[in-house]
């Protein structure tokens, strides 16, 4: 799909247009208008204190809403953007305050699509825009995914095909003292570390303190079929479990589907493509419960079992 003429325009009279990023569907606005902003929480029955990401064609622009730009923005966004890696810096006045959730930072991002990019740059101005979804919800990575469940509610979706990473980005908080990771995503720890040395993680927050980004909240993104993890995952026993839905770790590099059972690649990148589809396919059958094999606890598993522990109850057996 090319850019239909109109899109740029929708944005500009405030209007909200779903498009296509390597990470998930995103729902975008412009960033500048309130009333567009409304819109957006509104459509995604989002709570108004959940701050929304920025998305802008290139870094020089990501500078115009920043108050400051640290080095480590430099380094990061040379190394990283456009790709699946969002900075939060000291906001600057343009972007209105129901963006950012009255918070005096914003996150920046440079999402690594093409049609994405080419409605950055028509629409040439800050694009407000979060995971086009219910609030809750798994992210969309396809456009049907959008339209089944936004429909109406959307002036224009951009079909874009699947997304590559399939889910969110990376958010790193810039805007203190010691960088600090908020969202586990398309970027790993160790491919940040590598560029500007040791960050903090969110995991060292003492509990008592308020959650720096509500994007930490426990559960997220989950599916409403009730859905179970396991760390030793056992194949049930034939007969019981039947009715439930499973994903489990396979041996191929692509999605096996077997009735309910379905295997994801054993591998980071691939299976992360893949989640939150077969995730929404299970839960669309209304079965009694979903069931997922835990990765193993590796880094580079880290961002994959962040989703599933959001999507899920822990069960051990
Ligand atoms: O990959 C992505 O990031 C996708 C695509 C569409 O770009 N967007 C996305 O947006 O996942 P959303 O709204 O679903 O998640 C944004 C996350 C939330 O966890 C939010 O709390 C955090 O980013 N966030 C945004 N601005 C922030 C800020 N100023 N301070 C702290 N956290 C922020
Ligand atoms: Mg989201």
């Amino acid at each position: 799909m090319s850019l239909p003429p109109e899109a740029a325009n929708i944005l500009r009279s405030g209007g909200l247009v779903a498009f296509p990023t390597e990470t998930v569907y995103g729902l975008g606005a412009d960033a500048t208008q309130p009333n567009a902003i409304a819109r957006i929480f509104a459509v995604k029955g989002r709570p108004a204190t959940n701050p929304l990401i920025v998305h802008v064609a290139d870094a020089s622009i990501a500078k115009r809403y920043a108050m400051t730009w640290p080095g480590e923005a430099t380094k990061l966004a040379e190394a990283f953007w456009p790709g699946p890696l969002t900075l939060v810096l000291p906001k600057s006045p343009l972007i209105v305050s129901v963006v950012t959730a009255g918070r005096g930072t914003v996150g920046l991002r440079v999402p690594d699509h093409p049609l994405a990019l080419e409605l950055l740059r028509a629409f040439d101005g800050p694009l407000a825009a979060p995971s086009a979804n219910r609030s809750n919800r798994i992210s969309p990575t396809t456009a049907r995914h959008v339209r089944d469940e936004l429909g109406d509610a959307v002036d224009l979706i951009l079909d874009g095909g699947p997304c590559r990473v399939g889910i969110e980005s990376t958010v790193l908080d810039l805007s203190g003292v010691t960088p600090t990771l908020l969202r586990l995503g398309g970027i790993s720890r160790r491919q940040i570390e590598a560029v500007i040395g040791p960050v903090k993680s969110i995991g060292q927050i003492a509990a008592h303190e308020p959650a720096m980004s509500p994007g930490q909240l426990p559960v997220h993104y989950a599916p409403q079929t009730p859905a179970f993890r396991f760390e030793n995952f056992a194949d049930p026993v034939e007969g019981a479990h039947t009715a439930r839905g499973t994903i489990r770790l396979g041996s191929k590099n692509e999605v096996e589907k077997e009735g309910l059972r379905i295997a994801l690649p054993r591998h980071p990148e691939l299976y992360a493509r893949h989640f939150y589809e077969v995730l929404r396919e299970l839960d669309a059958m209304n079965l009694p419960a979903i069931h997922i094999e835990m990765p193993p606890q590796q880094p580079e598993w880290a961002a994959v079992r962040d989703r599933i522990v959001r999507a899920t109850k822990a069960i051990d057996h």
